[in-house]
């Protein structure tokens, strides 16, 4: 067992959170490295049902040690909230979460500023948070803890947030004395979380302690490698748990890439294989697609090859995981896509210009379905022979191993294929 990544492969709600919970008995630190309170990973324990947001899947595994990575950007109102829900539910979060001193502090300005950016975003602040980090004048953790100096940072950053406001006629929505004073009292409640938690983890990985690294939103969504613009704002594809965590690439040992058995986006942006219809509808209901954080319906399309392709080349995966296989039961057909056409020309990768997208025809192959209830299959070859046929032509289509397979969203409905990479990395 050594250190692993699990992130999203499409465009994010594959189901990594499920997966998380499953394997994070295993490790000793579960480890979110980017993205904020955007992310929502859903987590079935019988009939306790948890979403988590800010804090990794892994505080629901008692005596694991969560850790937010210095790459997120934290609302430290969302993060108490959620602190409080897990203690009402008799998970000590408090006691188990380790915060980073350099991730960056989200304040209401943020989401204020957000509503000018009409690309179906989940208006949590996430882009102008990451856009004041990366312009220099963001408020991190340790800046928030620092009760002498808070203030300081804190007005200087409302200054800028008031011109900003007075350039484009945005409105302000909240009492800034007020989330000032607030601001200073959750300082003093974060602060006994707070440390340097990429020394913490680089220390644990020389005394041989394992961490498994939670992705959120998906290799689609990565500022630098997805549907640019219609992408969120950080790195959520394998580079990001490096440099979100501080843990460096040689000590990673493996990737694990989750996909759903078609694919879904919310929000704005291309979709090559959308399902507009009632076929798109009928998976939607039957899938439950829709966000975990805005409940807004999730667009569905079927399993794009091409995306995937590109996907597992950024990330270099070791082993896919296939989700969601329950949702295709009812169907006596599921078109795959295998190749994009724009025009005469065949493109076998998902290319960078999103304006592209809006012009390229995805290429079907369509396999039989299966039409037989899998949610209580428990092995590889229990599984109808045309439901592996389909998870085998994905594996050959991606040209990634598929190692595990779940099908409903307790843990003990996954398959883990014996002798597999998924196998080899996990146990
Ligand atoms: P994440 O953001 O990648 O963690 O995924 P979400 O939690 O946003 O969305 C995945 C949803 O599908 C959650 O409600 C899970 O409980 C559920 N889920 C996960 N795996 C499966 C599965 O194999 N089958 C079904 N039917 N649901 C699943
Ligand atoms: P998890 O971790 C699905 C999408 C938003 C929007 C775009 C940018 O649960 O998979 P943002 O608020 O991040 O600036 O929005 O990204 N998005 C997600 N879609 N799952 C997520 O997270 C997402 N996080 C952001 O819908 O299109
Ligand atoms: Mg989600």
């Amino acid at each position: 067992m050594g250190n692993l990544i699990i992130l999203g492969s499409q465009w994010g709600d594959e189901g990594k959170g499920k997966l998380v919970d499953l394997l994070a008995d295993q490790f000793d630190f579960i480890v979110r490295f980017q993205g904020g309170n955007n992310a929502g990973h859903t987590i079935l324990i019988g009939d306790r049902k948890f979403v988590l947001k800010l804090i990794p899947s892994g505080i629901l595994r008692p005596g694991k040690i969560a850790v937010i990575g210095n790459g997120l950007v934290i609302d430290p109102v969302a993060l108490f909230a959620e602190i409080d829900q897990l203690s009402a539910a008799g998970v000590d979060a408090q006691a188990r979460l380790r915060i980073s001193s350099r991730a960056h502090i989200l304040v209401p300005a943020h989401r204020a500023m957000e509503k000018r950016l009409a690309i179906g975003t989940t208006l949590r602040g996430i882009g102008p948070c990451y856009e004041d980090k990366a312009g220099r004048r963001g408020i991190r953790v340790a800046d928030l803890i620092d009760s002498e100096h808070f203030v300081e940072h804190f007005d200087a950053l409302a200054r800028e947030h008031e011109a900003t406001f007075k350039a484009f006629e945005i409105e302000r929505d909240y009492d800034l004395d007020e989330v000032r004073a607030q601001y200073l009292e959750l300082g003093a409640r974060i602060k006994p979380m707070v440390c340097e938690t990429a020394l913490l983890l680089n220390r644990a990985i020389r005394d041989g302690k394992t961490v498994l690294f939670e992705g959120a939103q998906a290799t689609m969504l990565d500022l630098d490698h997805g549907t640019y613009p219609f992408v969120t704002s950080s790195s959520a594809s394998a580079g990001g748990a490096c440099t979100g965590s501080g843990v460096a690439p040689t000590l990673i040992d493996g990737i694990l890439g989750v996909a759903k058995a078609y694919i879904t986006r919310v929000g704005g942006g291309p979709f090559p294989t959308e399902m507009l219809g009632a076929e798109g509808e009928e998976i939607r209901r039957r899938g439950n697609e829709f966000g975990s954080v805005t409940g807004r319906p999730r667009r569905c399309g079927w399993f794009d090859a091409p995306l995937l392709r590109y996907t597992a080349a950024i990330n270099n995966f070791d082993s896919l995981v296939i989700t969601k296989l329950d949702v295709l039961d009812h169907l006596d057909r599921i078109p795959v896509c295998t190749e994009y056409r724009e025009g005469a020309r065949v493109l076998s990768e998902m290319p960078a210009v999103c304006s592209t997208l809006g012009g390229i025809d995805p290429v079907y192959e369509c396999l039989p379905g299966w039409q037989t209830d899998t949610s209580q299959v428990k092995t590889w070859d229990g599984l109808p022979p045309a439901a592996r046929a389909y998870v085998d032509f994905l594996e050959k289509q991606c040209d990634v191993e598929v190692g595990c397979i779940s099908m409903g969203p307790e843990r003990n409905q996954t398959i883990i294929k014996p002798g597999s990479n998924f196998q080899r990395l996990t146990s």
